[in-house]
């Protein structure tokens, strides 16, 4: 079982369609209630997909706690759900756009881990990747908060990869540069001359199976 944060639209939509051809079965979450029921709609059983937020612990709990029991412990859990902030010099960033990236992107995914984890470490088996970024691994103007979760991300994901028993992995991924909703955001339309999610999952989603203990705490970069 494939576990994914973020599949209402972008990297993360494109993911479940991959990896539900190729015979997996996805449980996903995102935040906009119409997105998840299009989405279960669309995707059907046995994929499952509920309406959470990941910076709210709770909420992370209560639906791990179903996901567990009705669709089983993931082999792999791609925290792919993020924020930008809008483009701006980091003295411009309001304290509460701030907070909702560092809420999102660090603190979801370690809300995530908190909650499906533990039955995975049970089995000594299982994956986890937590998507990083090229600003995990260098800086631009404009993304200061951004930066900053990512290469949190970074730290992260090398330490709970010393914490993670023999058999499981923990690996930070940059998926490259994708023309989705959060790169216009930041590249305006200098976004439309990269690749579309979907044909990015078709190379990515094979890489992301292919992930084991042997990448544990070694930085990724997805094929493109
Ligand atoms: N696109 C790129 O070129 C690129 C480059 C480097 C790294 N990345 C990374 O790749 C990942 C996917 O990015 P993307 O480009 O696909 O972004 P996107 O198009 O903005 O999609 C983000 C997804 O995350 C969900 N999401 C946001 N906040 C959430 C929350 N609090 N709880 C649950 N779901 C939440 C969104 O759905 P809702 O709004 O419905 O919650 C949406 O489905 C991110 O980690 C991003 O940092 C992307």
């Amino acid at each position: 079982m494939i576990l994914i944060t973020g599949v209402t639209r972008g990297l993360g939509r494109a993911m479940v369609t991959e990896f539900a051809k190729l015979g997996h079965t996805v449980a996903g979450c995102g935040r906009s209630p119409t997105a998840i029921e299009a989405l279960a709609q669309q995707v059907g059983k046995p994929h499952d997909f509920a309406a959470v937020d990941v910076a709210d612990d709770a909420a992370v709990a209560g639906w791990a706690e179903r996901v567990l029991a009705e669709v089983g412990v993931p082999d792999l859990v791609v925290n792919n759900a993020a924020l930008i902030n809008r483009n701006a010099p980091l003295w411009q960033v309001s304290a509460n756009e701030f907070s909702e990236v560092i809420d999102v992107n660090l603190k979801g995914v370690a809300n995530v881990i908190r909650h499906f984890a533990p039955p995975m470490l049970e089995r000594r088996h299982g994956v986890i990747v937590n998507f990083s970024s090229g600003w995990g691994r260098s800086t631009s103007p404009e993304v200061a908060p951004y930066c900053a979760t990512k290469w949190a991300i970074e730290g992260l994901t090398q330490a709970l990869a010393q914490e993670l028993p023999a058999g499981m992995a923990a690996v930070a991924l940059n998926p490259g540069v994708i023309n989705t909703e959060m790169l216009q955001s930041c590249f305006g339309a200098g976004a439309a001359g990269y690749p579309t999610p979907e044909r990015w999952a078709r190379a990515a989603v094979p890489f992301l199976l292919k992930l084991g203990p042997r990448d544990t705490g070694r930085p990724q970069t997805a094929p493109s």
